[in-house]
């Protein structure tokens, strides 16, 4: 296939025709759901997809019902030629770029719910986010049937839930987590740092430093209240405007560990806003 050319499809027959020729050939499949608005880090899932199958195909949906009223669905950077000639570059096979009605059928009436682990942090500050997520991934992986799917640790709470889900729904696809990738100050490559302008993208930098310095502080022993609230207190005095949350949690199931030292795997999660940007991120204890 040329660099430039990447074939797309955008009904679930077509994509299913697609994966079904491949297979017939012995191929392996897999796939990296994405909203658009490509960048390095959504390259990185490509090229990690690679390395796990012969075949990879992406999707392409900005998904409505996982943004709560009054956030960016409307203004989500849109610009599929872009994204495809990106995905074409990084070695991918295939875009699924669905019309809504391959998604949401007229008379479409089913949720996909996970709870536990999608009802904390995220799933707190932006309530119905997670179903929505839940449902179009799920619409996704089974449309595609990919041997193995291929999702960002900077959405890491949305990753434990599909992790969740796949488990649950005994659906028949090996979920892998890509670390995330980073600028060169740390900060966490997003489709949203495109809405900062260059003073708010300094602020913005420090959510990294933040994070780091709280593992530093748990590997040290010091008491997870202690840290999340030194965390908090920091991104003040950065420049943040609104902390949705800085919380140390499980890892696996992002439940609290409590108050005191922290004694398996953690994970350190923020939510925060520069200007009318929100920003996440994670670290791994
Ligand atoms: O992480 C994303 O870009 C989206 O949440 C996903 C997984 C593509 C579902 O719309």
């Amino acid at each position: 296939m040329s660099a430039d050319f990447l074939p797309v499809v955008r009904t679930v027959a077509e994509l299913r025709a697609q994966v079904r020729a491949w297979r017939g050939k012995g191929e392996t499949v897999a796939m990296t759901p994405t909203m658009g608005a490509l960048h390095e880090g959504h390259l990185s899932l490509v090229r990690l997809a690679r390395t796990r199958a012969r075949r990879v195909v992406a999707s392409l949906f900005v998904n409505p019902t996982q943004f709560g009223p009054g956030e960016d669905f409307e203004r989500y950077p849109r610009n599929e030629a872009g994204d495809a000639a990106l995905l074409a570059s990084a070695g991918c096979d295939l875009l699924y770029a669905p019309d809504v009605s391959q998604i949401y059928p007229a008379g479409f009436s089913t949720k996909v719910s996970v709870s536990g682990v999608s009802e904390p942090l995220d799933g707190a500050a932006r309530p119905g986010h997670f179903d929505g997520v839940a449902t179009v991934v799920t619409k996704l992986l089974n449309q595609a049937q990919p041997d193995v799917a291929v999702f960002g640790e900077k959405d890491y709470q949305q990753l434990q839930l599909i992790r969740r889900l796949v488990l649950d729904l005994d659906l028949p696809v090996e979920i892998i987590g890509a670390p995330t990738a980073r600028a060169e100050d740390g900060l966490a490559l997003s489709s949203r740092n495109a809405y900062l302008t260059p003073e708010q993208r300094i602020i913005a930098g420090r959510l990294n430093v933040v994070l780091a310095d709280a593992v530093v502080r748990l590997k040290a022993g010091d008491p997870v209240a202690k840290v999340e609230a030194t965390g908090r207190a920091a991104l003040e005095r950065q420049g943040f405007e609104r902390i949705d949350y800085f919380e140390v949690r499980n890892a696996s199931d992002l439940s609290h560990p409590g108050p005191d030292i922290l004694s398996g795997p953690g994970r350190v999660l923020a939510a925060a806003f520069v200007g009318k940007t929100r920003l996440i991120d994670n670290m791994a204890v």
